[in-house]
């Protein structure tokens, strides 16, 4: 074993496990858009439970539903049919202000593209969903600059979008999904547009934020990124399939060209301290 589990403020019950609270649970899941010859269904019966501690990897074909499922878990989206529960609240007893409030306090966003905004420097760029939860303007300052020397870009804070290289903004877009309280990180193929080393850095904070007492779902496409998780489920036509739980899981993996989902289960993933 790697022994890649912190003592957070997990300590005593391990992060991930049984012990540990659900922060995100999707029961019977499906979301369908369009009607007629358009309808589309996007996610069919997901079912899946993220625990404090848990980093789980999605992966799957383009179009398979990987968005879909992280929109829904973070209230972005509302489900056709079935729940989403994000720690104690209920998404679909919400109307759309009070799921905006919970996204914002409790929710980290990397979108597929970086989305920072031009006209605001990194700082500005992190500090903006603490402001907009109300948190004085000093305040949030200081907790972007924080988030942004987690992710090892203080030095970037009065810098502009267009100034930075591609994979400086994806750590600020990351430092931003970060920033303050949040308990539940949902990361859309943050790597995508990375070198593997820059990558591997940004896998490494992410790991760490978790084994700190958050959670997070990853889109990616990489194995050597999704080696980071702590288990992976795949999506195919909808269908969430979790390799660790699930039998099916083989016949996609091989599908994928890839090894048995349990050869591959932890310990395999880089360690934090290597
Ligand atoms: N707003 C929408 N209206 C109609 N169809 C949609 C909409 N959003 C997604 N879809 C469809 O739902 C399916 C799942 O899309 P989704 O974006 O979740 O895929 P994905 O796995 O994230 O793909 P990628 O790897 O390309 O990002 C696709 O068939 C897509 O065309
Ligand atoms: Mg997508």
């Amino acid at each position: 074993m790697t022994g890649r589990r912190a003592s957070g403020p997990t300590a005593g019950a391990e992060a991930g496990t049984e012990a540990s609270p659900i922060i995100l649970e999707l029961t019977g899941v499906t979301r369908v858009h369009g009607e007629g010859e358009r309808r589309v269904v996007a996610l069919r019966e997901a079912d899946l439970e993220v625990r404090l501690g848990e980093l789980v990897a999605v992966m799957g074909p383009s179009g398979s539903g990987k968005s879909t499922l992280l929109n829904l878990a973070g209230g972005l989206d509302t489900p056709s049919a079935g729940e989403v529960r994000l720690g104690r609240d209920l998404l679909s007893h919400l109307d759309a202000a009070g799921r905006a409030a919970i996204r914002r306090r409790r929710v980290g966003y990397v979108f597929q593209d970086l989305n920072l905004i031009p006209a605001l420097t990194a700082a500005e760029n992190v500090a903006l969903p603490r402001e907009l939860d109300g948190v004085g303007v000093r305040e949030a300052r200081e907790q972007a600059r924080s988030a942004l020397a987690e992710v090892g870009v203080v030095e970037l804070a009065d810098r502009f979008p267009e100034e930075m290289s591609g994979g400086q903004q994806q750590r600020v877009a990351i430092a931003r999904a970060l920033v303050g309280p949040r308990r539940l990180v949902l990361a859309d193929e943050p790597t995508g547009a990375l070198d593997s080393h820059t990558g591997e850095a940004v896998m490494r904070v992410l790991r760490q934020r978790i084994d700190a007492g958050a959670a997070g779902l990853l889109v990616t496409h990489d194995p050597r990124f999704a080696a980071w998780a702590d288990r992976t489920v795949y999506l195919r036509d909808g269908v969430v399939v979790d390799a660790d739980r699930d039998d099916r899981a083989s016949d996609l993996l091989v599908g994928a060209g890839r090894g048995s989902g349990r050869d591959r289960r932890r310990g395999i993933g880089p360690g934090l301290d290597d």
